[in-house]
């Protein structure tokens, strides 16, 4: 063969990869409105950057028929190109070959990229649109995903490792994206779950649609499995991009300084008058965050899951910081077991990418009762507190109203290594709100008096005698438990202050194998 005609056989087999399982599997994918592998690649990665590998590769498998059927890359798109300028390394599934499931070099394909991320310390980016093993290879497809789960495991805390689920995803397959640090969907299109509506009708009798087993609405808000719903592919697409702009390469660097123009000093005088003058009234957090943050910007990880507590990214003269604040608005902002459950999770992220947190505390205490109870909110609670007591990246809080009992331990308080911890006037640090407190002191004393008047008019002092002890900051500051009692509306600068001065803080936990966080 001349050698022209074996460059054109290679421009012919590329073209042929590109098009998977062909034209009418791809027109079928575009009629469910959804992208294909390679379409899904060119608009997360920067324009002209992906570098395909293992488009020749080819399944081994000669059951069923199946050596009859062949399709380059065999369902899956793999390599590596940049986001922002930075490189990452991606694989997609492609729904065109086989429904995208995974055959036993699928599986190596993803091994490869998996291991040159780590190799290389860049993140990897995973899109998922499969119906899972490849029947017709049984155990060795089993085999490929244990191979992928041992690397997601190995990945975690190291390189940061993002899924997207852009189709189906049930079955084993879906602990590879549980077993990484994000997880999206979409509204459409998208679903999880270890066994389908078919099978759980067959073993217990529930009839339940697939969106209401495991779409994007069920675990973006009841199981706290996806981390955040998008409505659409491309959107997911410009979340990851910016999801990524706020994270370090891997757990040896710090996450980019953007230049973000905001004056450190802004002063945002509505943040005097944030705080209601009633104590049972709500307010929204996420007001004060939009008003401390560089530009107001806050990307927010778990927004519909346990809403009365808020995780996300923001950044402060340009650093990017993680946020946890309690939530008045929902629920009181009071800690429950999914709430805690999902700072501690977010607070380890941080940890381990080097990425400073700031706390904002606004928390009556732990929800009580015995559904909390049986829940396990005391290892639940527990967890958020290791979380915090065993991270060592600058840590700053700020107490902005009610900060009680256990909760308040838990919130990155002075003794779980607070490195600065910060009040509003209008914090109240107790051991927990005036009206349970003088029940329990009082009592005896209450329930002697019969005069319902004379009974509410008691009360009520001695409820404005514990609130003028306790229901302020500065007890706590006197210990020094509390840093600085600071003016609200100063809240921006303090912060970037006191994280400047943290730049060069160093601690090391004791040497161990691993800790034994209370799952
Ligand atoms: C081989 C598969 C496949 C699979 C789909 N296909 N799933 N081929 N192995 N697991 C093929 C179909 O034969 C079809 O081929 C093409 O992909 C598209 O599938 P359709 O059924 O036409 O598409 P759709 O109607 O959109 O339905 C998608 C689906 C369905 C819901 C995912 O295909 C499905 O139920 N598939 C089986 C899911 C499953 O039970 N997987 C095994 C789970 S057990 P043609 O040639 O017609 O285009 C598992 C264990 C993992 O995954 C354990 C890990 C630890």
């Amino acid at each position: 063969m001349e050698n022209k005609q074996k460059v054109k056989n290679l421009i012919d087999l590329r073209a042929q990869a590109k098009l998977g399982g062909g034209e009418k599997r791809i027109a079928s994918q575009h009629a469910k409105g959804k992208f294909t592998a390679h379409e899904r690649i060119e608009i997360l990665l920067d324009e002209g950057s992906f570098e395909e590998l293992d488009m020749f590769v080819t399944h081994r498998c000669n059951n069923f028929g199946l050596e009859k059927e062949k399709y380059l890359g065999d369902g899956v798109i793999t390599g590596h190109g940049t986001i922002d300028g930075r490189t990452v390394y991606v694989f997609a599934q492609d729904f065109t070959v086989f429904g995208g499931s995974l055959s036993e070099t699928m599986a190596l394909k993803i091994c490869k990229v998996m291991d040159m991320a780590m190799k290389m310390g860049c993140p990897v980016i995973g899109i998922n649109d499969s119906g899972g093993a490849r029947i017709q290879e049984g155990v060795t497809s089993l085999a490929g995903y244990a191979e992928i789960f041992e690397r997601n495991i190995l990945a975690s805390g190291v390189i940061p490792q993002i899924s997207a689920i852009f189709g189906p995803c049930a079955g084993g397959a879906v602990y590879s994206p549980a077993l990484t640090d994000f997880v999206l969907m979409t509204e459409q299109n998208s679903y999880m779950f270890v066994t389908g509506p078919k099978v759980v009708k067959l073993v217990t009798g529930e009839d339940i649609s697939t969106e209401d087993l495991g779409g994007a609405d069920v675990h973006a808000g009841k199981s706290g499995v996806s981390h955040f719903k998008v409505e659409n592919e491309e959107e997911g697409m410009m979340l990851i991009r910016k999801l990524l702009s706020y994270l370090p390469q891997n757990n040896l660097e710090e996450a980019p300084i953007y230049d973000t123009k905001d004056p450190i000093d802004r002063l945002d005088d509505v943040l005097n008058t944030m705080i209601p003058d009633n104590p049972n009234l709500p307010y929204d957090m996420k007001n004060v965050i939009h008003a401390i943050a560089d530009n107001g910007e806050f990307l927010e990880v778990h927004r519909n899951y346990a809403r009365n507590i808020i995780v996300g990214f923001a950044r402060f003269n340009g650093a990017s910081t993680g946020i946890v604040a309690n939530q008045p608005n929902f629920l009181a902002g009071v800690l429950d077991c999914d709430a805690s459950r999902k700072a501690a999770r977010f607070v380890r992220f941080c940890d381990a990418f080097n990425i400073p947190v700031l706390t904002l505390v606004d928390v009556p205490g732990f929800l009580p009762g015995s559904g909390q109870e049986y829940s396990g909110i005391i290892i639940q609670g527990a967890k958020l507190m290791f979380a915090y007591g065993e991270a060592t990246v600058p840590k700053v809080t700020v107490t902005l109203r009610k900060s009680y009992g256990g909760a308040h331990d838990v919130m990155s308080c002075k003794q779980l290594r607070g490195d600065f911890n910060y009040a509003w006037p209008t914090a109240e640090i107790a051991v927990m709100g005036a009206a349970g407190a003088i029940e329990v002191l009082e009592g005896r004393a209450i329930a002697a008096i019969t005069d319902p008047e004379e009974k509410a008019k008691f009360i009520a002092e001695k409820v404005g005698e514990y609130n003028q002890k306790f229901a302020n900051p500065y007890q706590a500051a006197s210990y020094g438990y509390i840093d600085d009692v600071i003016e609200p509306r100063n809240t921006r600068f303090r912060i970037i202050r006191a994280f400047q001065a943290l730049q060069t803080k160093k601690v090391v936990n004791p040497l161990r194998k691993h800790c034994n966080i209370p799952l």
